[in-house]
């Protein structure tokens, strides 16, 4: 049985009065051992709810609780959180082994023990051999690092990580997402991260909120929020989408897990498939991510391709970016490159794609939270 590790009610802050609030009223479950992506563009609130589950900060209204107690104004140092900033501050005079030990200090665990957990927080970032550097003599990967052992050290009930990962570079970015995740799992450490990599989220979390604007607006499995965003903004902010405006024609039949077949008309190109929660009616967005939709450059033996003309090209290595042009309409799409001839601007290309790839979005505009 799952149970639920954190919850937040309705968690609200304003910084002033008669500022728009930068959190607004958000809600959010998080089940014990997950791993738990913030996910969503600078302002939109990620450091300011991480600052009150932490109690650095004092929320406006609204419910904080972990394991079945409310701590919504527990002072921060009776917390049992573990934290590192989105500015890894590790502290300039000390050691590494110093840096690590001072959140058992504070908790004045005895000496002996405090080695012992020291040495083994440092081995589980891989700097065991590093403990009596100073700071100021490592590098920015390896003090991250650094800042993570000092917060997993104490073993908290939370662990709170606000981009951890931004000063550094693609590929280490990449090392050290793999391994945060395998510590993560191997210390079943309950986590809130924050970052606005969408990449980072759907490769690391159990779940991902995505936030807009003070508020959550999908809360899901990293599959739910790429295959069935709620909204245009979910939809766009994680991943590539083409949006096509149409409207429900007929409810044709189940699809499963409370969706349904539908046929829709889609603005300026005519009747097609689609699929999307079951009761829809009236005017939607349709998403089509990229890479499901099919591009061909011979005369297309599927009679509902459409046609249209390619506009760009571009070749990234392993992947090709192909913009269609169809009416006053560019669809973006995505092909895996192959030896054979690439398409080029102003060939004639057609378009076709299932219609389990056509997703119609269930809100239109910005979504409640869900
Ligand atoms: N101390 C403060 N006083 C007033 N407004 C603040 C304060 N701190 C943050 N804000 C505002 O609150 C909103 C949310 O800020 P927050 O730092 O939570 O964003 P974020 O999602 O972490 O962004 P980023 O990705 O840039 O770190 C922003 O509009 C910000 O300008
Ligand atoms: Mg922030």
């Amino acid at each position: 049985m799952s149970q639920t590790k954190l919850s937040i009610v309705d968690l609200t802050k304003r910084y002033a009065a008669g500022l728009e609030p930068a959190v607004d009223r958000l809600n959010m479950q998080v089940e014990e051992g997950h791993l738990v992506a913030l996910l969503g563009p600078s302002g939109c609130g990620k450091t300011t709810t991480l600052r009150m589950v932490a109690g650095l900060m004092d929320p406006t209204a609204g419910s904080i609780t972990v394991d079945g107690k409310e701590i919504t104004h527990t002072p921060v140092n009776k917390r049992g959180m573990g934290m590192v900033f989105q500015s890894y501050a590790l502290f300039p005079h000390m050691n590494v082994e110093q840096n690590v030990a001072f959140g058992l200090q504070m908790r004045q665990t005895p000496k002996a023990e405090q080695k012992k957990r020291v040495a083994a927080a440092l081995d589980m970032v891989q700097l065991g051999h590093l403990g009596k550097r100073q700071t100021r003599e490592l590098s920015g990967g390896q003090q991250q690092r650094i800042a993570l052992a000092r917060a997993l050290v104490v073993e908290p009930t939370l662990l709170l990580l606000d981009e951890p990962l931004s000063n550094l570079d693609a590929k280490l970015r990449e090392t050290m997402r793999t391994e945060i995740r395998s510590i993560q799992q191997r210390t079943r450490a309950t986590t809130l991260f924050v970052t606005h990599d969408q990449d980072e989220a759907l490769d690391m979390a159990d779940r991902i909120a995505v936030m807009n604007g003070g508020l959550i607006e999908q809360f899901g499995s990293p599959t739910e929020v790429y295959e069935r965003p709620r909204t245009h903004f979910v939809a766009n902010f994680i991943g590539q989408a083409n949006f096509l405006q149409a409207t429900v024609v007929s409810e044709v039949g189940p699809a499963g897990a409370g969706e349904s077949h539908y046929k829709v008309d889609i603005e300026g190109l005519g009747g097609f498939g689609a699929v999307g929660s079951a009761g829809l009616s009236g005017s939607h967005e349709l998403v089509i991510r990229p890479h499901r939709l099919k591009v061909t450059v011979a005369n297309a033996a599927d009679r509902d391709a459409i046609k249209g003309t390619i506009e760009r090209v571009s070749y990234t290595g392993d992947a090709l970016s192909v913009a269609v042009k169809v009416g006053g309409k560019t669809f973006n799409t995505q092909l895996l490159t192959s030896s054979g001839d690439l398409p080029r601007p102003g060939d004639t290309a057609y378009l076709s794609w299932s219609p389990e790839d056509a997703y119609i979005l269930p809100v239109n505009g910005k979504g409640p939270a869900s």
